[in-house]
């Protein structure tokens, strides 16, 4: 994983490691305030049902990449991680699916950021022989197109959002389909 070759200032892609933590918490509040802020950094890591994305960053089986600017300053980050069925994340679909959070600062969106990471979180997951990933998108929230166009599909609904699927491997006999 390195430089990509995306338009405007070079950008480099590298694994998450722990001392992402905090970085990881601002791009989680990006996401879940795509749309305008609703909550503050210190509120939402407050509410278990969001801070569950972070918390203890990272945890066996965690896996994310992040996106530096050319002085190395980060700039924006995906990751995934998986979350049993009583503390559910909104995108879950199985306790062994990992679901994913992605998110790119305000002022580095729109030149290939978001595209790359995805494309370098899907790579990470298929070396790791993870073969379904999960996300939540909401209604309104043009990321849907970006899933969307890398082969995520909708299989599912929760309140006023779409949980989508990428299928990494082909189905497998033992695994329900979802
Ligand atoms: C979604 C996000 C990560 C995309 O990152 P990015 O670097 O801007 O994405 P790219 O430049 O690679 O563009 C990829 C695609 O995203 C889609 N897209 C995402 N957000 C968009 C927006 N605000 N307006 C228009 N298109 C958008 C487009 O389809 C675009 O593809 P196209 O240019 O071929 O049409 C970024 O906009 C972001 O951080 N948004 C706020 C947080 C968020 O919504 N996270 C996802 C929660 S589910």
């Amino acid at each position: 994983m390195s430089g990509s070759h995306l338009p405007g200032a070079p950008v480099r892609l590298r694994p998450a490691t722990g001392q992402d933590a905090d970085f990881l918490a601002d791009v989680l509040l990006e996401a879940f305030n795509w749309d305008g802020a609703r909550h503050t950094s210190a509120e939402m890591l407050r509410m278990p049902h969001i801070a569950h994305y972070v918390t203890g960053w990272p945890r066996a089986g965690d896996f994310g990449v992040v996106a530096e600017d050319d002085t190395g300053r980060p700039i924006g980050a995906v990751w995934a991680r998986t979350f049993p069925a009583d503390d559910p994340g909104y995108g879950h679909v199985a306790p062994d699916v990992p679901e994913l959070t992605l998110g790119v600062l305000p002022g580095h969106r729109g030149r290939g950021v978001g595209s790359a990471l995805l494309d370098a979180l899907v790579e990470t997951a298929a070396r790791s022989s993870v073969d379904l990933l999960s996300l939540s998108v909401e209604d309104g929230n043009p990321a849907v197109r970006l899933y969307a166009a890398r082969g995520f599909t909708v299989v599912g609904r929760e309140g006023e959002s779409d949980t989508m699927l990428l299928r990494l491997a082909g189905p497998t006999p033992e695994r329900p389909e979802v």
